[in-house]
């Protein structure tokens, strides 16, 4: 099944007394299992495409639908729901809060959601921060912390809620070369484990750990390639 589908979206915003559409007649499938990347210049409406994939905004005209489900014309709080159960996010700027500790900030989208214990959600975020290599910083505050090694406790939170779908917004776009490549191969590894991943990023060597890319350029989406054309003509690019 279509994790997310997305029919003639439309999104436009009211400036001025004008209104700028900013997304133009998006169709788009996305299975689950995959690993999609969305390229696009800066401007192109990635974020407004994201955050509406996400279930953070709603589209101007056209139909949504999230695990089956239609959702663009839910209420906010409706929406919130939604998000906690299916989509774990990831942001370029990692926005982790700067006094909780590294398992407190884990443990976040958890204190919204009624069922389990606590203990048993500590015990899930300190098996999260295991995987993404970090079990002896449960204690560190994100300050004291590498750029790379809190995009891994982003990484942790966005999936302690066991969401089905990953949503990376230029994930490594604070990230150098190096430490990219090991965000990006953790994303890798969350997909070969079952998540459906969706990855924004202006970086041709970024979007080629997708199984997949579209391109997006003034609100439409554009030509789909396999990613393993990109990889093949290597980041020369
Ligand atoms: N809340 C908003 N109000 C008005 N215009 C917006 C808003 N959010 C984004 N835009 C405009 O929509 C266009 C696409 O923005 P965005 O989706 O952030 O692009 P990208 O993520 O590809 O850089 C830009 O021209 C931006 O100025
Ligand atoms: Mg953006």
């Amino acid at each position: 099944m279509a994790i997310c589908l997305l029919k003639n979206i439309t999104k436009s915003y009211e400036l001025g007394g004008e209104s700028v559409e900013v997304l133009k007649d998006i169709n788009l499938q996305i299975e689950t299992g995959d690993f999609l990347a969305i390229m696009g210049p800066s401007g192109s409406g990635k974020t407004t495409l994201m955050n509406i994939i996400g279930c953070l905004d709603v589209p101007s005209a056209g139909e949504y639908y999230l695990a089956g489900k239609e959702v663009s014309h839910l209420s906010d709080d409706e929406l919130s729901l939604l998000r906690n159960e299916h989509i774990g996010f990831i942001f370029q700027s990692f926005y982790l809060l700067p006094y909780a500790t590294v398992l407190e900030n884990v443990l976040l989208p958890t204190l919204y959601v009624a069922n389990g214990s606590n203990r048993e959600a500590t015990e899930g975020a300190l098996r999260l921060l295991k995987l993404v290599g970090l079990e002896d910083r449960a204690k560190f505050k994100p300050n004291q912390l590498s750029g790379g090694q809190q995009q891994r406790v982003a990484i942790a939170r966005a999936l302690v809620n066991d969401a089905e779908l990953i949503l990376a917004d230029e994930p490594t776009g604070q990230l150098d070369s190096k430490t990219s490549g090991e965000i990006m191969e953790l994303l890798a590894a969350m997909n070969g484990h079952g998540k459906t991943v969706v990855l924004i990023t202006h970086d041709r060597i970024t979007a080629s750990y997708a199984k997949r890319v579209v391109h997006i350029s003034d609100g439409r989406l554009k030509l789909e390639e396999n990613a393993q054309d990109i990889q093949d003509r290597g980041a020369v690019i």
